[in-house]
């Protein structure tokens, strides 16, 4: 059984100095062209579901669909992550699903909307944190707002997120905070606030430090050297994807992503989790487009999707190949839930120290 914890990939990859991709599925096709990239470089995979993919696709068919990754594809360690979970209730039904990893993200209130307090957020993390590590299931927790240095707003562009200006002192982590909060919650990973934000409209222009603050994410890894990093909203969104759209009846404005560089660059400072959606929803979207206008009387629905499956599976190769992650999956035997339960608990080798 390929199901493996986020906490054994990462620390797999910490000690071997590369970073994890975490690809966010929507439907069969997505998980199709994440899956054929992880078989192709020999990557270990994360495959991340937000609480609005588990409402789109019905819990029992997103359930199966990881699942069936896992017995289609058994040399492959996969883990199943909850992304943005906005409630212990949530992260406990992701569990009850089988998933082997959960975010709480506690940065944000109930409603994902409003920033939350210092207190809210640790007590929830740590909430999850108790009952997640009971079923040896990983946690990440969130500290700081995703948002743009450039404006100085919240984004609320994937239906989450605050609307409007945000205090800037939210959308930089304090390296200090950071360091209580992990004390105080034992997450097994840490997103931080850098400047990226989710969706295609993070930056004006190829970010430079000011907007995107990397020096933040160092100053986090000397207070944190051993706690995995996370960066979220880290899509390149790739200057052909938005040609590729633009070309065929679509309008996006020219817009930034995180270069690659970038992240390569935080993974050298402790990223070891870099998630990615709306690359992946530009290559499906911009293929999809692409296959219409040429095709303007066909209806079927596999030629349809066809192209956006290869575009994904190029896109994400190369992820795996620059992040470091290729050719791994070979050296990691997945330990069983179950096992790593015993590791955290009092006496384990993954025993919290406070
Ligand atoms: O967390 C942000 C992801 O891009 C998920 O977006 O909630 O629209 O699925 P979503
Ligand atoms: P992007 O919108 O940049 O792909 O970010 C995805 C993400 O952070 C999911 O949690
Ligand atoms: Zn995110």
């Amino acid at each position: 059984m390929a199901l493996t914890s986020l906490r054994q990939l990462l620390d797999h990859a910490a000690e071997n100095g590369y970073g994890m991709p975490a690809f966010n599925i929507t439907n069969l096709e997505t998980l199709q062209g994440v899956m054929q990239a992880a078989e192709a470089t020999r990557s270990p995979v994360i495959l991340q579901a937000s609480q609005s993919a588990r409402k789109y696709c019905d819990d029992i068919f997103i359930k199966h669909l990881f699942f069936a990754a896992i017995e289609r594809y058994p040399h492959i360690p996969i883990c199943v992550h909850q992304d943005h979970g906005s409630s212990l209730a949530v992260c406990t039904a992701a569990m009850d699903l089988g998933f082997s990893s959960v975010m709480m993200d506690g940065s944000l209130g109930e409603d994902q909307k409003s920033p939350s307090t210092y207190e809210y957020n640790a007590q929830v993390t740590r909430a999850t944190s108790d009952a997640a590590h009971a079923r040896g299931v990983s946690v990440e927790g969130e500290i700081g707002v995703l948002g743009s240095l450039e404006t100085g707003t919240g984004e609320k562009e994937d239906g989450h997120g605050i609307e409007g200006t945000v205090d800037k002192a939210l959308l930089l982590t304090d390296p200090a905070v950071a360091a209580r909060f992990v004390l105080d919650t034992n997450v097994h990973a840490l997103a931080v606030a850098v400047g990226t934000s989710h969706g295609a409209y993070k930056f004006t222009r190829r970010p430079t430090g000011d907007i995107l603050a990397m020096d933040v994410i160092e100053a986090i890894h000397r207070q944190l050297p051993n706690t995995h990093l996370v960066m979220h909203g880290a899509s390149t969104i790739p200057e052909d994807l938005q040609q590729l759209i633009n070309d065929n009846g679509g309008s996006i404005p020219t817009t930034f992503g995180v270069p690659l560089e970038e992240a390569q660059r935080g993974i050298r400072s402790g990223v070891r989790k870099i998630n990615i959606d709306t690359d992946i929803r530009m290559a499906m979207t911009g293929s999809m487009r692409k296959y219409f206008k040429e095709n303007p009387s066909s209806f079927d629905v596999r030629a349809l999707n066809k192209p956006g499956i290869a575009r994904v599976k190029a896109l994400c190769a190369e992820r795996f190949e620059r992040f470091g992650s290729a050719g791994h999956a070979d050296k990691i035997v997945p330990i069983p839930l179950a096992d790593m339960a015993r590791r955290y608990a009092p006496g384990g080798s993954l025993a919290a120290k406070s």
